[in-house]
C-alpha cells in the first residue's frame, strides 16, 4: 500500500446524514487501499467564518464528527492544516508558479464576481485575497503530501485540476518530477439521501437531520418528514417513499423486506414507518452520537490527537520542503 489519499474538510457547520453517506462514510473507506490523510481545512474556513468562538467550536465539532464517525487516527493521520506551516511555505512557492489568469477562472471566484455584476457594483466589491488565491492554498494541501487521489465532489474537481497545472509549472520549470500530479477521485455515486420535504438533504434547504440530534428531536424530525395523503387501509409504494429511502440507509436486508411488505399490504399509516424509521436510525445513530458527545466534553483529548496527527504529517511535509527548497535554489 504506497499510494496516498488525501481529504480536506472544511469545518463550517454541522454534518447532517446526507454528508454522512455522501461524504464521509466513502472517505473512510479509503483507509482500506490507500494510505490515507484527513485534515480539517482551518485557514480555508477563515474565508467565510470570521467569528472567533464560531471557529473554534467548527474546528472541534468536525474533528469530532470525524473521530465518531469512525475515523482511526492509529491507522490515518489527521491533522489541522494550520498545525503545518510547511503548507504556507509552499504556497508561496506556489504563487510564483500560478497564472493569474488560472485564478480568474476558477468557480467560485467568478461566481462572486458575476454576482456583483448583477448588482450594478464593482466587479472585485468584497473580495478578498483568501477566495482569489483558494485554489493555491489548496494545491498546496495537496502537493505538501505527494498526493496520488483526492476525494472530491463534483463542485472541487476544478480545484484539484489547477493543483495539477500549478505542479505541472513548477516541474516543468525546473526539468524534475518535484511534485506528484494528484487525480481527482470522483466519489462513486452515492444515491443522494432525501431531507425532510423529499428534495435532496441540504443546508441550504433547511431540511436535513443533523448526525448528532439528541434523541427526542430525533424523532420530533422523523414526525416532520412529509408524507402524502394516502389514508391506513392503502397500499403503498415502498419505492416511491422517502421514508423507505432513509430507512434502507439504517435497516438490515431482512428489516428492509419486511417492512416493504407492510407497505404493500396496506392497513400501515404513516405514522406506523417513521416509527420503524427512528427505531433503525436511532440504533444506529445512538453510538456514533455518544461518542461525538464525548469527545465533544474533552476537548484536550481532541487537541491531543490532532496534535499527535500533525507531528506525524509535518514529518513529511518537511521532507517535501526540504526537497523544494534545494530544488529551487533557496537551500544548499
Ligand atoms: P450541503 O448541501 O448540506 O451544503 P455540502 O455541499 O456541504 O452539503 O456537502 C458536503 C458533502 O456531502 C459533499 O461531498 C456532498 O456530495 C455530500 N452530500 C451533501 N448532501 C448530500 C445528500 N443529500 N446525499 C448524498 N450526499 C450528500
Ligand atoms: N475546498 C474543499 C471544500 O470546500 C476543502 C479543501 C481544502 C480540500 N483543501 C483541500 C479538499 C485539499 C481536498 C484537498 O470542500
Amino acid at each position: 500500500m504506497s499510494k496516498v489519499s488525501l481529504t480536506g474538510i472544511k469545518p463550517t457547520g454541522d454534518v447532517h446524514i446526507g454528508n454522512y453517506f455522501g461524504a464521509i462514510k466513502p472517505a473512510l473507506r479509503l483507509a482500506e487501499t490507500y494510505e490515507a490523510r484527513y485534515f480539517i481545512a482551518d485557514y480555508h474556513a477563515l474565508n467565510t467564518v470570521k467569528n472567533r468562538d464560531e471557529l473554534v467550536q467548527n474546528i472541534r465539532s468536525v474533528a469530532a464528527s470525524w473521530l465518531a464517525a469512525g475515523l482511526d487516527p492509529n491507522r490515518v493521520i489527521f491533522y489541522r492544516q494550520s498545525s503545518i506551516p510547511e503548507t504556507f511555505e509552499l504556497s508561496t512557492i506556489l504563487m510564483c508558479f500560478t497564472a493569474k489568469g488560472l485564478m480568474n477562472r476558477a468557480h467560485a471566484y467568478k461566481a462572486a464576481v458575476q454576482a456583483n455584476l448583477e448588482k450594478g457594483e464593482d466587479p472585485d466589491a468584497g473580495i478578498n485575497m483568501g477566495l482569489y488565491t483558494y485554489p493555491v492554498l489548496m494545491a498546496a494541501d495537496i502537493l505538501l503530501f505527494d498526493t496520488h487521489v483526492v476525494p472530491v465532489g463534483k463542485d472541487q474537481v476544478q480545484h484539484v485540476e489547477m493543483a495539477q497545472d500549478i505542479a505541472q509549472a513548477l516541474n516543468y520549470n525546473y526539468k524534475k518530477d518535484l511534485l506528484v500530479i494528484p487525480q481527482a477521485l470522483i466519489q462513486e455515486e452515492v444515491a443522494v439521501v432525501p431531507g425532510l420535504d423529499g428534495r435532496k438533504m441540504s443546508k441550504s434547504y433547511n431540511n436535513t437531520i443533523p448526525l448528532f440530534v439528541p434523541e427526542k428531536q430525533l424523532r420530533k424530525l422523523i414526525m416532520r418528514i412529509v408524507t402524502n395523503s394516502q389514508t391506513v387501509e392503502e397500499p403503498k409504494d415502498p419505492d416511491k417513499c422517502q421514508i423507505f429511502a432513509l430507512y434502507k440507509l439504517f435497516a438490515t436486508a431482512e428489516e428492509q423486506a419486511q417492512l416493504a411488505q407492510r407497505y404493500r399490504a396496506g392497513g400501515m399509516g404513516w405514522g406506523e414507518a417513521k416509527e420503524a424509521l427512528f427505531q433503525v436510525m436511532n440504533r444506529e445513530l445512538t453510538p456514533i452520537r455518544e461518542r461525538y458527545e464525548a469527545y465533544m466534553a474533552n476537548p484536550a483529548e481532541l487537541d491531543r490527537i490532532l496534535a499527535e496527527g500533525a507531528e506525524k504529517a509535518r514529518a513529511i511535509a518537511r521532507q517535501t520542503i526540504q526537497r523544494l527548497r534545494r530544488a529551487i535554489g533557496i537551500e544548499w
